[in-house]
């Protein structure tokens, strides 16, 4: 929520913040703000809407100057306005701040500053911040930082700027915040960097590694509670502890992304281009080092007791978890959805196992549950798809699913990664790793072969059927019970068409009631114990007027609608939710939304 971005190089900032932000819009795309410094003269410019409708040149014409920072708002507190927007600065302009979190004691802050003679131009939680450091001025911008964010309580990351001083300064505590690396400037820009070493290397900060991955894939990271500081003038970077105050070395990594993996490459939208890429992710996904998921799938088996935790899309992967591990180990696995796990933990100790399941890492409720986890002393395991993300970090044990950058707001490919890896884990839990290994391998090259411009253009004709409905229901039984309430997150959050999913057997003690002539309903199927049982609820559905679409490795007389998908056996909600993906993208697009960016979403969800 909220992206963003520092530069500090031998550039104009503002196009490479420009473009930073560009990449970084899929975190919120209400508002956004610039700002670059020149000459102990700020330049600002804000607006309303989306960068990406934003022009370019008009946009960096009057921002000069090789260090600055941008900033892609989703509002949280105060409304979409020009005011609100970031960067926001103090009474005098001296200091200018961007932030994405939440600061959850800014009225009370307000309040005091507001006694003391400041002036507040928005309604942000932000605008406290570049205030505070006005008033602690007098300790020099470094300090004034530091004391100005001991103030602040929240989860949050910001970055700032001085007027008076060549140094960007960011601190993350509980959002991310990245420090990109660019060695061996070759040359400086036209009309730029005059005098300037060839060696001198180039800054960038930001909420995710995209923003700036066409430059460097080279990463710093920070942690919670430290501070970073990019000085100009001797080119340095330097990291506090802000608990301490003392410096931190730290390494230069390079996250094995390339650059082309974060743009549409010839597609019109990410979703579309991140769905097709699950003919390989999920290869990608269970290569792991199998001594490792040995070692795991040992301490899973072995936990006094084993929890899922996740939310949404990934939460729906943790569910089909718990069956997964149910079926094919054995094994019982509880799910608890993250923003509810500190109210449900109590019982938890130093033995307990705890599987977190997310994209980004970075999600504030998964966050928290790991928080209250790690009170407990309970040891935490994760499947996660960004490196170095806080989930990542704070784990004891982390997969990654490598599936390559998510850019849409819609998890796709990074949910087919994390199932096909829950589910290689349920096979080595249950001794059974080679076999589980071989079925994933299958199921990778029948998505492969699944995936065609024929089968995309099959699902869409089942699109311009069903687009103006506004109510849809999805059920599926056992392993594709998840995946019937995946499939409605799906539908609902980018073609806004209101979606249900249910398990099959619940249908008779309630939703029937909404079938009328017409009603969409699609039946998730797989050639497994509960099939007749689904095509029994299908014909419960169709007997009141239903319209029934048939997601299933046969056809049956009972669909309206049928989409053929692989028989893959305990695989199968891998298969089974693809199609949903594709129908989805395609109800987006004929009822006029733009599917990487849902009203009032943002890809990671960095509040509570
Ligand atoms: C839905 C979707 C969200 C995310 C959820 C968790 O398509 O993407 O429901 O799954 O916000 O995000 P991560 O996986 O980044 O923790």
């Amino acid at each position: 929520m909220c992206g963003i971005v520092g530069y500090l190089g031998d550039t104009e900032a503002a196009p490479v913040i420009f473009e930073s932000l560009k990449r970084l819009e899929y975190r919120g795309y209400d508002s956004y703000g610039f700002a670059t410094l020149k000459n102990k003269e700020f330049f600002i410019k804000k607006g309303e809407g989306k960068i990406s409708d934003a022009s370019i040149q008009n946009l960096s014409r009057g921002l000069p100057g090789f260090m600055g920072v941008g900033h892609s708002r989703w509002a949280t507190h105060g409304k979409v306005s020009a005011e609100n927007s970031h960067p926001h600065t103090d009474c005098n302009g001296d200091f200018l701040v961007v932030h994405n979190g939440i600061i959850e004691n800014y009225q009370e802050l307000r309040k005091e500053l507001k006694v003391k003679g400041h002036r507040f131009r928005s309604d942000t939680d932000t605008e406290i911040i570049p205030h505070l450091i006005e008033e602690y001025s007098e300790l020099g911008f470094e300090d004034a930082v530091k004391k100005a964010v001991s103030r602040l309580k929240g989860r949050y990351a910001i970055v700032t700027l001085s007027r008076e001083s060549d140094k960007i300064i960011g601190v993350r505590r509980g959002s991310p915040l990245i420090v990109g690396v660019k060695n061996n400037v070759k040359d400086s820009s036209k009309g730029s960097g005059k005098g300037l070493s060839k060696k001198r290397k180039e800054y960038f900060l930001a909420s995710d590694i995209p923003a700036f991955l066409k430059h460097t894939s080279n990463v710093m990271y920070l942690d919670d509670e430290e501070m970073v500081v990019i000085d100009r003038t001797g080119r340095g970077i330097k990291f506090y502890s802000m608990e301490n105050g003392k410096e931190i070395e730290k390494r230069i990594v390079n996250i094995g992304w390339d650059p082309g993996q974060a743009e549409k490459n010839g597609f019109e939208h990410f979703m579309l281009k991140e769905i097709m890429e699950q003919k390989d992710t999920i290869r990608m996904a269970i290569n792991q080092n199998m001594e490792d998921i040995e070692r795991i799938s040992k301490d899973i088996k072995n936990a006094f007791g084993t929890f899922f935790t996740g939310c949404g899309t990934a939460g729906n992967v943790c569910l089909a978890g718990e069956y997964i591990f149910s079926k094919v180990a054995g094994k019982h696995i509880n799910f608890i959805v993250s923003s509810e796990f500190p109210n449900y933990h109590h019982f938890m100790t130093d033995k307990t196992l705890l599987i977190a399941i997310s994209q980004s890492g970075e999600t504030a409720d998964l966050l928290e549950a790991i928080e209250a986890a790690k009170k407990k002393h309970v040891r935490i395991i994760s499947l996660v798809n960004v490196m170095g993300s806080s989930l990542d970090r704070k784990s004891d044990h982390s997969f990654l699913i490598n599936a390559g950058p998510e850019k849409a707001v819609a998890s796709t490919k990074a949910a087919t990664s994390q199932l096909a890896l829950v589910t290689l884990l349920a096979y080595a839990c249950a001794g059974k790793l080679d076999e589980g290994r071989r079925l994933l391998i299958e199921t990778a090259s029948k998505v492969n072969d699944m995936i065609n411009p024929r089968y995309e253009k099959h699902i869409r004709g089942l699109a311009e059927k069903i687009h103006s409905k506004e109510n849809m229901y999805i059920i599926g039984r056992s392993l594709n019970y998840p995946m019937a309430l995946e499939s409605a997150i799906k539908i609902q959050e980018v073609s806004y068409i209101h979606a249900q999913g249910f398990a099959g057997g619940e249908l008779k003690h309630g939703p029937l009631a909404l079938i009328d002539k017409g009603t969409p309903c699609i039946a998730l199927v797989a050639n497994d114990e509960v099939k007749n049982d689904i095509i029994s609820n299908a014909v419960e559905i169709k007997s009141r007027g239903g319209y029934i679409i048939g997601v299933a490795p046969e056809n049956n007389e009972v669909f309206d609608y049928w989409i053929k998908v692989p028989d893959v056996g305990n695989a199968s909600p891998i298969v089974n939710i693809i199609p949903i993906q594709i129908l989805a993208y395609h109800l987006a697009i004929l009822r006029g939304h733009d599917p990487d960016y849902p009203k009032n979403l943002a890809k990671s969800v960095t509040v509570k």
